[in-house]
């Protein structure tokens, strides 16, 4: 087992092939944080809790308690008893009072991994995927309080991942109030470190920052109702300097998909807090006697060998032990969506007409977006109204599903489910299902507010109106998008003690309502989407095995979106289009080659008027669809490398999917600015076996995987912006 209890150091050690995570109690019954880094053969290093300094004995020296509360490396830290620093538990009792200490209790080490109650978590998996997982539970507990904190951690030895996950239980037959739970908090020296984080907006989501780490708290978070645009739940710490192979890396990803903060603290005494939790702003959650709250889970991995060990690790294990989906390891229909063709101004004609067009050109799944139901013309109107329009679909959603069909390709629907138009039916029979604050008029956000997902009759019915089309028509695919923030935290239903449970509850119910969608719908695809890429998170990779990445699909663009995605997520769940040109959001034209190239690192489609793109774009769509079937695979599965990001002085990006067994890898080069005047550029290709010969497809040229990783391979001058090159080598069976 994984984990295991040295009694006599009362000592946890965690470990997995390469790291080690050990947890100590002091003689006071403190747990604190040891060690977390490199893998550790024997337990020890308890002497970091320092929990044997002079000042620091509370048993000799209470009148320091504060100190002590101050600088002890806790492994779950509470609030308002003395611990200045940002605290991952306060509770507050029957009297309106803050304050809580937990105290060790006891410990049970299972094999596998459990569930965690209506939210999404990582599995053990079945069979060889299930080998090395184990999990730790670890019961603290407050005495004064009498409410306990259980610590589960889970180790998943082969990804080098730990997750972590709190119950907070009351049992003290009154009532507590949680001000504030955390999921996880580690403490250690401060170090240097810089903190990376995705950050961005819509159309330009998850762009890769680093800052240093600084005294005082440095965090990111959401405060949306969703994970969002500007801040995706991902940080980690990293040393100065590290790059894809080299430097430490500490990393945090939240499988939550509302309201979080990411921090990292330093202190005066130079210790160093990391934590990520539900965010603490607007939140609280009653807890009657007997009841128990579940925090979210975060996936922790750390990495000695720099960014792109930590990727693959991430990677492999959101692969294995997190997407449900049947779908995760085939192959996903190369879809049209109509959107950015025609996007409300579309008839049963001019969807066939695209549809049979795709056909011919081998695109295998068609998507009607959004207009289809209710008056729904322009965004003005009718979220809610879940029935079909028949002034565009004439004969209804079944009627045209069964047209698409008989031209040879699946069918994809779009909803809202969770939104409300107020020129709506459903609006002007239940205002109050809107989320809204008393005596105020809501905010419009696209013109449309938010439906209360808290109340179990909204979910109810928002459900049953997608269900209800999904039970009676072929559908193969659901975009599931999710247009706008949430603000006026106000639920008609819930008593004043209970608002603050708003934004919590929401996310509960998105979540049960997708569940009962995969559950009551086991063969469809579903794709997550919140205006492009605001709710790109690991909670919805539980439901979807796909994520709609960027509204921007402007190829260019995208880089640096997808850089920053593909640093935690796996390329198998990037949604991703091949646009027209001029690009709609930013203008650009690149060569339709290109769009498709970069595209084909995610889940490949086409949004586009395919009846109006110029005939040779046309004619390379068959060409485009080959590439997708013969490299998919790969790119799915394979391990991610990152090779060039492109900037000022390396105006190209190069990034590459290596086969787990190393038999082929395929590295794409974009050329984003042209440079005049150079010579070939010889880019490094790393990730293949140093002996094997390998041969780059259409030519005959042959290099070693060492040759390709040390000397590299010459890309001949190409003269242009926005070009991109495939290198797709295979191991020579002839050498
Ligand atoms: C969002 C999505 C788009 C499209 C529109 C429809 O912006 O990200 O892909 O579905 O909504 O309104």
């Amino acid at each position: 087992m994984a984990v295991l209890y040295d009694e006599s150091r009362r000592l946890f050690k965690l470990d997995t092939a390469n790291t080690t995570y050990m947890i100590g109690i002091t003689e006071d019954g403190y747990v604190g944080h040891v060690y977390y880094g490199r893998r550790l053969n024997r337990p020890g290093g308890e002497y970091l809790l320092r929990a044997k300094e002079y000042a620091y004995i509370l048993s000799v020296n209470a009148r320091e308690k504060e100190a002590f509360l101050s600088s002890f490396p806790f492994e779950y830290p509470t609030q308002w008893t003395g611990d200045l620093r940002e605290g991952a538990l306060d509770v507050m009792n029957e009297e309106g009072q803050c304050g809580c200490e937990l105290f060790y209790r006891d410990y049970e080490i299972t094999a596998g991994k459990p569930s965690l109650e209506g939210l999404p978590a990582s599995f053990a998996g079945e069979g060889k995927a299930a080998e090395g997982v184990s999990t730790l539970r670890l019961t603290l507990t407050d005495p004064v309080l009498e409410i306990d904190a259980e610590l589960i951690y889970s180790v998943f030895e082969k990804e080098d991942v730990i997750t972590r996950s709190v119950v907070i239980r009351n049992n003290s037959g009154k009532t507590r109030i949680l001000q504030k739970v955390y999921s996880a908090s580690i403490d250690m020296d401060a170090g240097h470190y810089e903190m990376l984080s995705l950050t961005g907006s819509w159309a330009r989501e998850r762009h890769i920052r680093r800052r240093p780490v600084g005294i005082g708290k440095q965090s990111v978070g959401s405060i949306a109702g969703k994970s969002s645009h500007q801040e995706n739940p991902f940080i980690a710490l990293v040393t100065p300097g590290a790059g894809q192979d080299t430097g430490e890396v500490y990393a945090m990803n939240f499988v939550y998909s509302g309201n979080f903060t990411a921090q990292v603290q330093v202190s005066q005494f130079d210790s160093l807090r990391m934590c990520m939790g539900i965010n603490a702003e607007n939140f609280s959650w009653t807890l009657e006697s007997g009841d128990h709250f579940t925090a979210p889970e975060v996936v922790m991995t750390y990495s000695a060998q720099g960014l792109g060990q930590m990727t693959r690790h991430l990677h492999d294990f959101y692969r294995g032990h997190l997407i449900r989906s049947p779908y995760l390891h085939k192959e996903r229909p190369i879809l049209i969506n109509n959107w950015e063709a025609t996007y409300f101004d579309f008839d049963t004609e001019k969807i066939l007409s695209i549809a049979r067009k795709a056909k011919e050109s081998g695109i295998e799944m068609l998507v009607l977006d959004d207009g289809w139901f209710g008056k729904r013309n322009s965004d003005t109107s009718s979220l809610g109204d879940w029935y079909v329009n028949e002034n565009k679909i004439k004969g209804g959603i079944a009627a045209l599903s069964d047209e698409i069909h008989k031209i040879g390709l699946k069918f994809g629907l779009w909803f809202e489910p969770e939104m409300i138009s107020p020129d709506s039916d459903l609006y002007r029979a239940h205002p109050d299902w809107a989320l809204q604050l008393k005596g105020r008029t809501a905010t419009m956000s696209r013109q449309q507010y938010v439906l209360d997902l808290s109340r179990q009759e909204v979910r109810d019915y928002a459900y049953e109106c997608v269900a209800k089309i999904l039970r009676t028509a072929k559908i193969d695919y659901v975009k599931w998008d999710m247009n706008r923030e949430l603000t006026d935290i106000g639920s008609a239903a819930l008593p004043a003690s209970r608002q603050q449970e708003v934004f919590h509850r929401y996310v509960l119910g998105v979540y049960e309502m997708q569940e009962r969608l995969v559950t009551e719908f086991p063969d469809l695809l579903l794709e997550n989407c919140s205006g492009g890429g605001a709710r790109f998170d690991p909670g919805m990779l539980y439901y979807s095995p796909q994520i709609w990445r960027s509204d921007d699909m402007d190829p260019i663009e995208r880089l640096r979106i997808q850089e920053g995605t593909a640093l935690v997520y796996p390329l198998s769940c990037m949604g991703a289009h091949v646009c027209c040109a001029p690009n709609h959001t930013t203008a650009r034209s690149v060569p339709f080659e290109t769009r498709g190239h970069v595209a084909l690192s995610g889940t490949f489609g086409y949004e586009l008027d395919i009846t109006q793109i110029p005939e040779e774009d046309l004619e390379m769509i068959p060409g485009q669809i080959a590439e997708y079937h013969r490299y998919h695979g790969l790119i799915a599965e394979g391990d991610y490398y990152r090779i060039h990001s492109w900037s000022g002085e390396e105006p190209w990006d190069v990034w590459g999917s290596v086969a787990k067994d190393r038999s082929e890898a395929l590295y794409t080069f974009v050329q984003v600015l042209t440079r005049p005047n150079v010579r070939s550029r010889r880019i490094l290709l790393p990730g293949l076996e140093e002996d094997t010969v390998y041969r780059l497809e259409g030519t005959e040229e042959c290099y070693t995987g060492g040759e390709l990783a040390k000397c590299g391979i010459l890309i001949p001058e190409m003269r242009g912006d926005a070009l991109t090159k495939l290198l797709h080598f295979t191991a020579d069976t002839r050498a």
